[in-house]
């Protein structure tokens, strides 16, 4: 399905041969302590984004927030961003990839590549910042959550949804649970508000299930104001997909 998946097994099987040379022969190690196995493609709602961090948008397409390993932060410090190595794709980064908070600003991108890509890299499929952002963009648009979604008529609405209307429509989609996450209102408040999608894939970029609770630190990743309030989507409440305002 992609080209990269030959070279990740290629890998896995280079480390379990070596592996195997010492006493220990066992699959348990083909992945040493600290390596990633399980990469997060995470995409926002603009508007819901906007509503938390006080920014204004009209893009009315899910955004890509980040490409996230499960484990390692800031894995190489040294490793500096450089937006040159990926100026051919920085129109489309600019589409899918937007910072909401000071659009035409490489910040978002150098910031995402610090924290998780320079832990991304591990793998040699994504060793450098055009490797890993050019997965990310080809991950986006091969999972097209914003066409998924549509054809299941889950759209931007004035009316509520179930939680269960949107889990249904991923996961019959996608055949693997993705991580929904909301916006909880305050107290007493009636509805929360879909604010993130989390989809997952293995080191060969095969989908599989997110697990709902182990990697729920990272939600806060872009709150700048460090005041997230996103987190898994209450399976009770109504589900608000707030519309883009209308241009007036
Ligand atoms: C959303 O994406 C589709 C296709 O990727 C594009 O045709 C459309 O213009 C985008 N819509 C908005 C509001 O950005
Ligand atoms: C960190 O990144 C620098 C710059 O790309 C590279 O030279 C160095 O080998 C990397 N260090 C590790 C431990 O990967
Ligand atoms: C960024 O990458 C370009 C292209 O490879 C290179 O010429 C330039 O020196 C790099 N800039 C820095 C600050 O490393």
């Amino acid at each position: 399905m992609n080209g990269l998946a030959p070279s990740g097994k290629m890998r896995f099987i280079a480390v379990a041969v070596i592996l195997c040379a010492g006493y220990f022969c066992s699959p348990v190690f083909a992945h040493p302590r600290g390596e990633w196995t399980k990469l997060i493609l995470t995409q926002h709602w603009p508007q819901t984004f906007c509503s938390m961090e006080h920014c204004k948008t009209d893009l009315g397409n899910w955004t890509l927030h980040g490409l996230w390993p499960n484990t390692g932060i800031r894995c190489n410090t040294s490793w500096h961003f450089n937006a040159s190595l990926i100026e051919d794709i920085i129109p489309e980064m600019e589409r899918v990839w937007p910072d909401l908070l000071e659009p035409s600003s490489p910040k978002f991108w150098k910031y995402e590549w610090q924290k998780h890509g320079t832990c991304a890299a591990q793998a040699e499929s994504l060793n450098s910042e055009h490797k890993y952002f050019s997965k990310a963009l080809e991950l986006y648009h091969k999972f097209d959550l914003n066409s998924v979604l549509r054809n299941n008529k889950i759209v931007p609405s004035e009316k509520y949804y179930t939680l269960d209307d949107v889990e249904t429509a991923l996961t019959n989609f996608y055949n693997v649970k993705p991580k929904i996450q909301c916006v909880h209102p305050g107290k007493g408040g009636q509805f929360q508000i879909l604010g993130q999608i989390e989809i997952c894939v293995d080191r060969d970029f095969q989908l599989m299930n997110c697990e709902k609770s182990t990697e729920e630190i990272w939600s806060n990743d872009m709150s700048v104001s460090g005041q997230s309030a996103l987190s898994v989507c209450d399976q009770s409440m109504p589900v608000y997909y707030p519309p883009v305002p209308s241009r007036s």
